[in-house]
Order: C-alpha cells, then sequence, then structure tokens
C-alpha cells in the first residue's frame, strides 16, 4: 500500500489534464467541461486525494470550516449543544473542529490560535472563561457564544434564561412549603452565577434575611460531579437535623442525581423529607429513580439559532447591528424528585 500522500500533480497526471484544470474542478471555479470534470473526480476519489483545506483557504480565504469550542465534551448537555450544531453546520456545507477545553482558559485561548491557524471562518464557543472574574477570549471572526455570557458586550450570544430557571425553581420549592437549598460546584459559569443570583432573590423578596446560609458549593468543579458523594452526605446529614421540609436546588442535573444517590446511602426519603429540582433536561433526569424534576433547556432551539446567526455572521447579513443575545425560553419539567 503506497503510503505516499496523493497530490493534485497525480490527479492531473492520471487524468490527462493539467493540475489547473484539476484545480478548477474541484474549487468549481472557472471554465471546464462536465465530461472532464467526470474524469478528474473518479480519479481523485479513487486516488483517495484529500484537498488540502487549509492551502485551498489561503487561497480563497474561506476554507468552509467553522470552530467548536467546548468545556467538557463528556457533559451530556455540552455534547448534545455540539452535535446539534456540527449537524446543523454539516447541512449547510459546513466542517467543524472540535475542541475540548476542559474548563481551562488556558487551552481555550491555545485552541483559539490553533482553529485560526487552521484559516476557520466562523467559531463557536461555549466558553471556559465566561466566569466570575475572568475575561473571555476577544475574537476577530464571527463568533457566536453559546451558554455563557462573554466579558464584552460587543459579542453575539445564544442562552437559556438562566436566570428565569432559577427563580421558576426556587418559587415552585416555596411554593411547595419547602425550605430551599441550593447545591452547586466550584464551576462559576456566568450561567451559574445567573441561577444564583435568582435565588438569592426570591429568598429576600420571600423575606430570608440569611440567604446565603442557604447555598452550599461542593469542593469540585462541575466535571467532577462523580466524587460528590461525601460531601453531598455531610451536607444532607445536616440539613435533615433542622427538621424542616427541604427543598433542594441543584446547580445541575448531574449534581441533583448525586444528590438524589447520597439521600439513599442516608434512608432519606426523596421527595417526602428532601425533594430535588435539577437543571437541563438531560438523560440522568429521565433514568434516575425517582426520575428528577428538572429545567429542561431547550438544545435544538439553542443550537440552531445558534448556527443561524454565525452563518449571517459570517456573510455580513447583520453587519453594524448591535450584536444580539438572544434568550431562550427554558421549561419547568415535573416529575417524581419533587
Ligand atoms: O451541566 C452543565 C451546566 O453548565 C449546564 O447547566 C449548562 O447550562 C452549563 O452552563
Amino acid at each position: 500500500m503506497n503510503s505516499k500522500k496523493v497530490s493534485i500533480k497525480d490527479v492531473a497526471l492520471q487524468s490527462d489534464v493539467s493540475v489547473a484544470t484539476v484545480s478548477r474542478i474541484l474549487n468549481n471555479t472557472g471554465r471546464f467541461s462536465s465530461k472532464t470534470a467526470t474524469r478528474v473526480m473518479k480519479v481523485a476519489n479513487d486516488l483517495g486525494y484529500r484537498q488540502n483545506r487549509l492551502a485551498v483557504g489561503l487561497r480563497s480565504k474561506e476554507s468552509n470550516t467553522i470552530g467548536i469550542l467546548v468545556p467538557d465534551i463528556t457533559n451530556e448537555f455540552f455534547s448534545k449543544i455540539v452535535k446539534k450544531c456540527e449537524q446543523f453546520l454539516f447541512s449547510t456545507g459546513y466542517s467543524t473542529i472540535i475542541c475540548n477545553t476542559d474548563r481551562s482558559e488556558e487551552r481555550e485561548r491555545e485552541y483559539y490560535r490553533t482553529l485560526l491557524d487552521h484559516q476557520i471562518d466562523g467559531l463557536i464557543i461555549i466558553s471556559t472563561s465566561a466566569s466570575q472574574g475572568s475575561k473571555t477570549i476577544e475574537t476577530h471572526i464571527p463568533t457566536v457564544f453559546i451558554d455563557r455570557k462573554p466579558s464584552s458586550d460587543n459579542e453575539s450570544v445564544v442562552s437559556s434564561d438562566h436566570y428565569e430557571g432559577g427563580r421558576i425553581i426556587t418559587e415552585y420549592l416555596l411554593n411547595d412549603g419547602r425550605v430551599p437549598y441550593l447545591i452547586m460546584t466550584k464551576t462559576k459559569s456566568t450561567a451559574t452565577i445567573e441561577r444564583v443570583k435568582a435565588f438569592k432573590d426570591v429568598l429576600q423578596k420571600r423575606g430570608f434575611k440569611k440567604f446565603n446560609q442557604h447555598i452550599y458549593s461542593l469542593n469540585m468543579t462541575s466535571d467532577k460531579f462523580l466524587d460528590s458523594d461525601k460531601e453531598l452526605k455531610d451536607i444532607l446529614s445536616t440539613l435533615i437535623e433542622r427538621k424542616e421540609k427541604i427543598g433542594i436546588f441543584a446547580i445541575n442535573d448531574n449534581i441533583a442525581y448525586m444528590v438524589i444517590r447520597a439521600a439513599k446511602q442516608l434512608d432519606i426519603e426523596v421527595p417526602k423529607t428532601i425533594s430535588v429540582i435539577g437543571f437541563d433536561g438531560t438523560s440522568y433526569s429521565e433514568i434516575s429513580s425517582p426520575q428528577i424534576t428538572t429545567i429542561k433547556q431547550n438544545v435544538d432551539l439553542i443550537s440552531k439559532r445558534a448556527c443561524e446567526l454565525l452563518l449571517a455572521k459570517m456573510q455580513k447579513k447583520n453587519e453594524g447591528k448591535k450584536q444580539n443575545f438572544f434568550k431562550i425560553p427554558v421549561e419547568l419539567v415535573v416529575r417524581q424528585s419533587s
């Protein structure tokens, strides 16, 4: 098996045409007969020729490639968004380069530079650096941020209404006669910050003076949620000492799942003694027993809207417009855990 990389010269030789003709045919530019084009495409396919997108990109200034930066590809919410975006972009003729930044701001910057080197035409970012006290990367190509709000107001963002989701959960718990407690992780993304703000605002409005005592922050980032057992058991053991009808707002479905798991290990009845509400609407909320009440994020609409916005920016259809923030409505899905 000849491992030498097939070049455009090989295709030209085999097709008995010039390199320029092969280039015109592969890039669908200039004049050529359909008979010649069919012959060249067959030869290119038979030889396994792969066009150098980078070279094409440098010439045409377009690579038909979009970069996607994602904090944690193993997180179901993120991976669903990435999958939906990839499918949408592929259907419109774009390839995607997906980079897992592993919740590292430095890696996010590094991958951004790498994607620029690959001549990407546009960028979708679920940003790790869009968090408390951090400055998100400034991009100089068409870009849309998803889920987390960047530092600059001049960016385009598509995100669930995290604040509204937090408000709905907190009001629900209070109306159910529960004393609400929020359990979050060390991940202080802008999405988390908005949910926590809603929780605090509702408690304050409902007369809770020491609402900070109703917030527990686990000593791990969201991707390490499977290690939260011990901390959660300590928190739940403390809470049930208070002989209150307790309601837990878990910052996402992964944490909600772990809260229920810890409750079971402590023989605490869910929802009788402790009710639990999550956020995201991932499969954890459905396969858990009891099933988890949660705020469902509309992954399909978030992804579709983000891609449409990016393509419009790339085609300069909304130049000069104030960069926009699309807030996608959330939905409370009531199940057994509450
Ligand atoms: O599970 C990942 C969480 O972080 C989701 O709630 C999503 O909104 C992201 O911000």
